[in-house]
């Protein structure tokens, strides 16, 4: 790496908080510093000095297509030149809900907004204003967003007490927010024991894959479904991750469980700022102007966003995930292959969980609660990314953070990888 991209480092940390707009790609913990990229292409991603990289972070996931689709690089040069927003009604938010809607068997209506955070916020504002109580149930290991009721952990005392796990959360905020572990069912319902009549809703990343990968059972998710309706409580999916990743119809589809709410992003916008809250309209009458819980945003349904997460979803097909998902089976195959024979067995103790076209590379099995997690992979994951940097093969910088395929990543891509972790 040059001296540019560290002087360029330097002079971030002066000017933004830790040089980054999203602490995640500081490399906090790493022994080197942020590449600084200047442009990407397919599953290639190219720093300053240009280096490339096999990129398997994909932006954290909106990517599914690969950088710079071309279909999508077309459809969003000719909605430039009609002009980027408008503040007003426009046919192309249309468009992409009615292909979003008329795919999905479990959605009536669906509201755009410009990130996951923002579809989350709405769904738990939604959630309590339509069950009338404020207490929502989190689980330990599922990330939400930067909204200020879910950045809590877990606290002692009463099923789900917790505590906020960032400065700034007033402590009046935490205490609406019950915090439970994956996998315990059993403490879903003492939980709605404890708090009867006081809960709104569980919400629950129905494959969560921010703390590492942690593929749930279906009778977890079947569970949740069945004691939320029992508890006249609604069942929000956040499939922000999820949702058209691993099927078009996300984790819901995937599972046949069908949530009350689901928040989506990342895909939903194909790597342009969009997410979405997602019901049947007898929940999405309760929003605003129809409804008294309120909602808005200048750029929601900004007519480049919606015509880039068109045309991403339009080339999202049965073909295309299978196509994904066999991909990332030979990815994966060719991963473990050098994970245990490289340098006589350096990172040998690795092991890759993954599901559909998400991986996560960790030194451990059967991981399925945060309470499994190895304690020490984050000192673990530090040889091997720097590694894998110095190969030109670029992971997300944080050992706890999951990889991504997208349909950028073929056969020609795969067997490069092979050259570049066997050079
Ligand atoms: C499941 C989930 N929900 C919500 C969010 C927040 O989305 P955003 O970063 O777009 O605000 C994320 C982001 O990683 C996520 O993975």
């Amino acid at each position: 790496m040059s001296n540019i991209q560290s002087e360029l480092f330097e002079k971030s940390k002066n000017i933004v908080p830790g040089g980054v707009h999203s602490p995640v790609r500081s490399f906090k913990g790493l022994t080197s510093t942020p590449r600084f990229f200047k442009s990407a292409n397919g599953a290639y991603i190219t720093d300053i000095d240009g280096k490339d990289y096999i990129d398997f972070c994909m932006s954290f996931g909106p990517l599914i297509l690969g950088h710079k689709n071309e279909k999508v690089e077309s459809s969003l040069q000719e909605a430039l030149k009609r002009g980027w927003s408008y503040g007003a009604c426009e046919p192309y938010s249309v468009e992409l809900a009615e292909h979003i809607i008329n795919r999905l068997c479990f959605v009536d209506q669906i509201r755009f907004v410009n990130s996951g955070t923002e579809a989350v916020m709405t769904a738990l504002r939604l959630a309590r204003g339509v069950t009338g109580n404020n207490k929502i149930i989190k689980f330990n290991g599922c990330y939400h967003g930067h909204v200020d009721s879910m950045l809590i952990k877990a606290g002692s005392g009463l099923a789900g007490e917790a505590e906020a796990s960032s400065a700034g959360v007033p402590e009046s905020t935490a205490k609406d927010t019950l915090i439970l572990e994956l996998e315990d069912l059993e403490g879903v319902k003492k939980c709605f024991e404890e708090h009867k009549g006081e809960i709104a809703a569980i919400i629950v990343e129905p494959l969560p894959a921010n703390n590492g990968l942690l593929v749930q059972e279906k009778e977890f998710l079947q569970g949740l479904r069945d004691i939320t309706k029992d508890n006249d409580a609604l069942l929000i999916f956040d499939e922000v991750i999820s949702g058209f990743r691993v099927a078009f119809g996300g984790m819901a589809c995937h599972t046949g469980i069908i949530p009350d709410i689901v928040t989506y992003g990342k895909v939903i916008g194909g790597g342009l700022p969009v997410g979405a809250i997602a019901a049947k309209t007898h929940i999405m009458e309760h929003l605003a102007p129809i409804g008294n819980v309120y909602q808005a945003g200048t750029l929601s349904a900004n007519p480049l966003a919606m015509v880039g997460g068109l045309e991403t979803l339009k080339q999202l097909t049965k073909e295309s995930y299978k196509t994904l998902h066999k991909n990332t089976e030979k990815l994966i195959s060719v991963f473990k292959k050098w994970l245990k024979e490289y340098n006589d067995g350096q990172f040998s103790n690795y092991n890759i969980i993954h599901h559909s076209s998400l991986f996560w590379i960790v030194p451990g099995d059967k991981i399925k609660s945060v309470g499994n997690i190895p304690g020490n992979i984050g000192e673990d994951f530090i040889p091997l990314f720097e590694l894998l940097l110095d190969k030109g093969i670029y992971l997300s910088p944080n050992a706890y953070e999951v990889g991504f395929m997208s349909h950028a990543h073929d056969e020609k891509v795969i067997a490069d990888l092979e050259k570049r972790l066997w050079s």
